[in-house]
């Protein structure tokens, strides 16, 4: 920050705000939980229970709802030699297939992508209808995200209730920066610093994550900015969902243990490794549940409608006081983008602790609960710390206890590893090393069959991806004895193609290992790599990131593979025709023969060629002709490309905060900052 005046401009206009806020007292403010009196069951599930009654309800709803769609979209796939309606004579609620699409964390990298995967098998999009791949996302049982693929593309799809994305574009202006929607920073940073005051007033924790999630609110439609993420499964809002037509959206979040998570700098982080990642908890919030199945710390579940009330030993510890309202959408989004603990600690200490990086030997202390964590001199000036100091400052609370998504312990006292635990602190899903949003779907009681797995995680030299995090999930579900496919090294994953373009993994595993579609984002017909952190997108912009989407969704529309929307299909029914006993027609046995990872490992080295390739459909396009023709880029732009031709920046993480930023107002210093959704 260069401009000490305007940084003490808003540290008094925040201190005067809060002044106000004190004055009014607490009046009704949308943001702000309310108590009431519990429920007269409310108590903390066991995940051993299975699915939630309310899970299994919605999804025998939805499995009706869904036959005719799978009729129409196998009738459009046209798999030559299949029998459609033999096929769906035989299908109801038990054998039917279950498909999840899981959108990873990248910032609007991935979080723009998974709108355009989600549009690319749309019914709804003559454009899919075109290359016989529509009619997948209507058909889908679970939609995930974290992160950006979470805040997103989950968050928006879900708040728009299911709709298209071409619907999804005339509600929501992706050319108004999310964090900095006016062009006056102030006057917005006024309004959510306010909503954050109504949430402390009323006695809940606050943390950077109430006006981080904030900024979030910028792309929901404006009547639910203040919504619920639970408010998704009131029948009464008509919500595709609830009413069992769309998708059950379901986010991921981490969290770090104090005592227990390895610390840098006194700042915790999960400290993934090659051996413990199943052990870190991996927490989904769907609109029914918030908790965790299997791994970590705890397995059980509270209805995320009463988030945020005070429990104890599984039951409320005042039958009166039950907490509503905490689950609002935007702090769910804030909470799985939020990675302030990375970001800091790759700017104070140049140490990156994404996935993307090792971390070998760099693990330190415990944290000592008794000293705050410090600010390296200079640092005071970055602008993720002064979002969270004034968090601090203007709530009375420790730098170390603003830099959090602090949410009252639905499971104190439930186990033992949950003995005075009061408060659970939770962060950015990809920072267990699992940047794509996987767990939710291999839980074996929910039986998914078939996982779409777009990852824009930009974990690989610039920015594409080399599947370090999708080999992370294996190596997670294998300490968990959950099955899932084999993933072959990162050496094959580059050198075999298999991290640019569309590839089956486990296609002859066993009945209960599901099979998994890997969607890398690659270069088809637009270099997608931009920078995570562009958080405003011109229409031409936004259409060549979701035209590529689509290309890879669709193998170039049929220009690679004729064969892929029959093949799309086939995966999509595979273990559902084996459940009713139709063998597999042969279009599909050969289509998997050409699409299946092969089961070999390659000793292949990886070249320039391999990390940084052009695009698919048009490889004589270099990108720097592409982007001045298409995406309108100017290198010196912060919201430019990122480097394509030239190495990443090594420090991308939120190193890039403190570099000299010339005569930026403050505005747009706080809107490029704390837009630094990675992971
Ligand atoms: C579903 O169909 C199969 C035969 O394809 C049958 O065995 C099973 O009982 C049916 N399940 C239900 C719930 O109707
Ligand atoms: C920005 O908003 C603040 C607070 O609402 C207001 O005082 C100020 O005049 C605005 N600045 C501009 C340039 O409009
Ligand atoms: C929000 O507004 C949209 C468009 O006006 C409307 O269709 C929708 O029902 C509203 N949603 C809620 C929850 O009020
Ligand atoms: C991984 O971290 C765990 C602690 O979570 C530690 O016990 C284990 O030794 C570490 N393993 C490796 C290979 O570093
Ligand atoms: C994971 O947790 C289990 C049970 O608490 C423990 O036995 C094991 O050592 C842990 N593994 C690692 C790598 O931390
Ligand atoms: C692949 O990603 C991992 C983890 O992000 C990183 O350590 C490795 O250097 C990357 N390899 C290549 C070739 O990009
Ligand atoms: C914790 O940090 C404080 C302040 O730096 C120091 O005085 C104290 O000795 C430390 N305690 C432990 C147990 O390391
Ligand atoms: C936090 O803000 C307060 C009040 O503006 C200031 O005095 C303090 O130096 C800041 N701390 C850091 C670490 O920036
Ligand atoms: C990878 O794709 C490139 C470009 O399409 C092609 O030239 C190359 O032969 C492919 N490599 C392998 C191992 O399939
Ligand atoms: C996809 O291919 C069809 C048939 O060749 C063509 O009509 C359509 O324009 C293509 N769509 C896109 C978006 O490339
Ligand atoms: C399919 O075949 C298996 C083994 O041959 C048999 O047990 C099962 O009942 C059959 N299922 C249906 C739906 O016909
Ligand atoms: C697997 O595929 C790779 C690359 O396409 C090829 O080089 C290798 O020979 C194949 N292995 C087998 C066993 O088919």
């Amino acid at each position: 920050m260069n401009n000490p005046s305007v940084l003490a401009h808003f540290f008094i206009l925040l201190q005067f705000f809060f002044a106000q806020v004190q004055a009014q007292g607490s009046g009704p403010d949308p943001y702000a939980p309310v108590y009431t009196s519990c429920p007269k069951d409310l108590s903390i599930r066991a995940a051993s229970t299975g699915l939630s009654d309310t899970e299994k309800s919605w999804r025998d709803l939805h499995s009706k709802q869904i036959i005719p769609e799978l009729k129409s979209y196998l009738t459009l796939a046209n798999i030559s030699g299949f029998d459609v309606q033999q096929y769906i004579n035989q299908i109801n609620g038990t054998n039917l297939p279950i498909v999840g699409l899981s959108i990873s964390g990248g910032g609007t990298q991935s979080g723009l992508g998974g709108l355009g995967i989600w549009q690319a098998y749309d019914a709804r999009n003559p454009q899919a209808i075109a290359s016989r791949t529509g009619g997948l996302s209507q058909i889908l049982t679970y939609l995930t995200g974290l992160s950006g693929g979470g805040a997103i593309t989950v968050g928006i799809i879900a708040a728009n209730n299911f709709s298209t994305t071409a619907q999804i574009r005339t509600t929501t202006n992706f050319s108004v920066p999310y964090s900095n929607p006016t062009g006056n920073f102030t006057q917005f940073a006024t309004e959510i610093f306010e909503n954050t005051g109504a949430k402390a007033e009323a006695g809940f924790p606050v943390s950077v994550v109430d006006p981080f999630g904030q900024f979030w609110g910028n792309w929901l439609p404006q009547n639910l900015t203040f919504a619920n993420y639970s408010d998704l499964a009131n029948p009464k809002n008509n919500n595709s969902f609830a009413l069992g037509t769309a998708p059950m959206p379901i986010m991921v979040l981490a969290e770090v243990v104090p005592g227990k998570s390895p610390e840098i700098g006194k700042i915790l982080y999960p400290g993934f490794n090659s051996t413990n990642g199943f052990n870190l908890t991996s927490y989904e919030v769907t609109p029914f549940e918030f908790g965790s199945w299997a791994g970590g710390r705890v397995q059980a579940f509270i209805p995320t409608q009463y988030l945020g009330t005070n429990m104890s030993n599984g039951k409320p510890q005042n039958d009166s006081v039950c907490a509503v309202g905490f689950d609002k959408l935007t702090f769910i989004q804030g909470t799985t983008a939020c990675a302030f603990n990375a970001w800091l600690i790759d700017a104070f200490y140049q140490i990156p602790i994404f996935a993307k990086r090792e971390l070998e030997g760099r693990q330190q202390q415990q944290q000592n609960a008794t000293a705050d964590i410090p600010i390296p001199p200079g640092q005071q000036d970055n602008q993720l710390v002064v979002l969270v100091n004034q968090t601090a400052v203007n709530f009375n609370q420790s730098f170390n206890d603003s830099l959090w998504g602090t949410y009252p312990n639905p499971f104190q006292d439930y186990n033992d590893n949950m003995k005075n635990v009061d408060e659970l602190l939770l962060i950015d899903g990809s920072l267990t090393g699992e940047t794509n949003p996987i767990r939710p779907l291999i839980i074996p009681e929910r039986h998914v069959d078939f996982i779409i797995v777009y990852e824009a995680s930009s974990d690989s030299k610039y920015s594409w991806v080399n599947g370090t995090n999708l080999i992370n999930t294996q190596k997670s579900a294998s300490e968990g004895n959950i099955p899932f496919p084999q993933i072959p090294d990162v050496n094959t994953m580059v050198t075999q193609n298999l991290t640019k373009q569309p590839t089956f993994f486990g296609c002859n595993a066993s009945d209960s290992t599901p099979l998994v579609l890997y969607l890398p984002n690659s270069p088809w017909s637009g270099y997608t790599n931009f920078s995570y952190m562009q958080d405003s997108f011109t229409n031409n912009q936004l259409n060549s990131v979701l035209d590529n989407a689509y290309q890879l969704a669709t193998y170039g529309n049929g220009t690679v593979d004729a064969n892929w929307p029959a093949c799309l299909a086939c995966a999509t029914i595979k273990k559902s025709l084996k459940r009713v006993n139709i063998t597999l027609p042969p279009v599909c046995t050969s289509c998997f023969n050409l699409h299946c990872w092969n089961g070999t490992n390659s000793t292949a080295n990886i070249t320039d060629a391999n990390t940084n390739p052009s695009l698919r459909l048009n490889s004589s396009v270099s990108f720097q002709q592409w982007n001045t023709t298409v995406w309108g880029g100017n290198s010196s732009s912060p919201t430019s490309n990122s480097s394509n031709g030239t190495e990443k920046d090594e420090k991308d993480g939120s190193a890039g905060l403190v570099k000299p930023l010339g005569t930026s107002a403050f505005a747009v210093v706080m809107a490029v900052l704390v837009a630094m959704i990675m992971g």
